[in-house]
């Protein structure tokens, strides 16, 4: 049995926050934002609304359009840097009792922007070894929690949602998770960092006073990093598997800055109609990234069942990796 892509479901919440709203907060432009990153909006959580009711509603219809019955799922993995609690309980156990699922073997996993390829992973593994079915794997962030609004190389960024896909087995291995690649550097693990809130810096006044709470970024290092780091992951992994990107139909990046996407997009000649491109609308919503723009491709009638993806992600660890996936849901 191989593991197979049976469906994609997503959520974005209601409220918009857009550049001109975040001129009146930081010493920032609509123009600048546009021209260095491609964002021009992004959705910010109510403040009643957390990651697992995110992540719950994206379920919900992931779970629907699968065919498969909630009983039926054996495990839930939700990939966030932002849980609900601090340590326990988990965000996947939340969110199964939101779903009435009981029983299943249920955990969360943190790799920042690359969670949902390493909740992928996880799944393919757990399938394909015989001891899962039906697993359930989320990515779902309230980042607008963790995002500093005094801090303008930062906080045009980010924004807030979920998406989740149900993973199941096919026999054929053309319809399947076909191959995935994930990697990490923790020597960069500073480019990318919350430093206050953990055991190390544990919550206090000072730890607030100085912000040290919030996501901190080298974003000049960092994208040079992603940009090089994408490219030989994606071209390694075509190789690996003898394609070259006119076998793929979607590459369907972490959607992170536009730039950043368009320069490992020349590098590997993806002509622009097979790259998704979803980060004007959400900006950078770290693990839920991804499956967020694959369900917007599914539900603008692009994405069809059989198409080809090729998933590549880059985030805080440093983390990375990339997947070639079939997407096998019935319509
Ligand atoms: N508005 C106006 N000016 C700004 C803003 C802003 N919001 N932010 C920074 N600037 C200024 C800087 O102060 C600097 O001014 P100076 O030249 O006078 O010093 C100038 O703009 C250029 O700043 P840079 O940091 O060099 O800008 P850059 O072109 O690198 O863009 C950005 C910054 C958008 C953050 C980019 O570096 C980036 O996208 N980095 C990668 C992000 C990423 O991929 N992260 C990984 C995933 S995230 C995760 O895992 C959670």
């Amino acid at each position: 049995m191989y593991a197979s892509f049976k469906s994609i479901g997503a959520y974005v919440p209601s409220k918009s926050l857009t550049n001109k709203d975040l001129e009146k907060i930081v010493d920032t432009s609509d123009e600048w934002i546009k021209q260095r990153t491609g964002i021009e909006n992004r959705y910010i959580a109510a403040s009643d609304e957390f990651t697992s009711d995110m992540g719950y509603r994206a379920a919900e219809l992931a779970i629907a359009r699968s065919g498969v019955e909630r009983d039926e799922i054996d495990a839930i993995i939700c990939a966030t840097i932002t849980p609900d609690y601090f340590c326990m309980p988990s965000t996947a156990c939340v969110i199964a009792d939101k779903l009435g699922i009981k029983n299943a073997t249920a955990f969360d996993i943190s790799a920042a922007c690359s969670g949902f390829v390493y909740a992928l992973n996880i799944a393919k593994a757990f399938i394909e070894s015989g001891l899962k079915q039906n697993i359930l794997i989320i990515g779902a962030e309230k980042l607008s929690a963790i995002v500093d609004y005094t801090d303008r190389t930062t906080c045009i960024l980010f924004g807030d949602g979920a998406g989740a896909a149900v993973i199941g087995t096919t026999e054929e291995k053309e319809a399947s998770v076909i191959d995935i690649h994930t990697s990490s550097d923790g020597a960069f693990q500073d480019f990318l960092i919350t430093p206050g809130g953990g055991v190390k810096h544990p919550c206090s006044q000072d730890v607030i006073d100085q912000h040290l709470n919030y996501l901190k970024m080298k974003g000049n290092e960092t994208f040079k990093l992603a940009v090089n780091t994408l490219t030989k992951d994606v071209t390694r992994i075509l190789a690996k598997n003898n394609l070259t990107s006119e076998d793929i139909d979607y590459f369907i990046p972490h959607q992170a800055n536009f730039r950043i996407i368009d320069a490992v997009g020349r590098k590997l000649k993806f002509s622009p109609e097979k790259i998704v491109l979803t980060v004007a609308k959400y900006g950078n919503t770290s693990a839920a990234s991804i499956p967020m723009a694959i369900n917007d491709w599914y539900e603008s009638g692009k994405l069809k069942r059989g198409d080809l993806m090729l998933l590549d992600t880059f985030g805080g660890g440093l983390t990375w990796g990339s997947a070639l996936v079939c997407f096998n849901q019935k319509d």
